[in-house]
């Protein structure tokens, strides 16, 4: 909890660690065959609930899908929308080097359904190797919902 008696960026240890985890299982269901680079995704619902995805190249690549747009399509599909934290792997051949940050449009989709200030976003390399930050710092000054109501 903090100050405001919510959990509000504070993701425990174990919450990244299982977020990793679930991202690199992903890299195994990457379909690549255009790229060989192999993205995975774990998102955090605030209900708990653990979103995978990943990226899904096409013959055509425009409709190729990145990992975090597929992990955030499958959450919204089944009616959730409210969201803490992303994790996020990448690597050529799903070798994992360095850290994999999120595309434009990725961060676009992310400012739809989340809160520029408290949304994650976990970059890793491993359950040991990883850098946290949040949306605004990816997006700043982004377009979202706010601007049109
Ligand atoms: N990719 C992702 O899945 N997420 C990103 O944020 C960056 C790029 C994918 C798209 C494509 O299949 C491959 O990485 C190379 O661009």
């Amino acid at each position: 909890m903090n100050e405001s008696g919510t959990n509000a960026g504070k993701l425990s240890d174990v919450q990244i660690k299982e977020l990793i985890h679930t991202a690199i299982g992903q890299l195994a269901y990457s379909y690549t065959p255009y790229s060989d680079f192999r993205v995975g995704a774990a998102l955090l619902a605030k209900n708990g609930k653990i979103y995978g995805g990943c990226n899904i190249e096409n013959a055509a690549y425009t409709p190729t899908n990145c990992a975090e747009r597929t992990a955030f399509f499958k959450a919204v599909s089944e009616g959730v929308r409210e969201f803490e934290a992303i994790c996020i792997v990448g690597g050529k051949d799903g070798i994992l080097s360095k850290y994999t940050s999120p595309c434009g449009v990725c961060r676009q989709v992310m400012m739809e359904f989340c809160s520029p200030e408290d949304f994650q976003i976990i970059l890793a390399v491993s359950e040991e190797d990883y850098q946290i930050c949040q949306l605004k710092e990816l997006l700043p000054m982004g377009f979202g919902p706010g601007n049109l109501a």
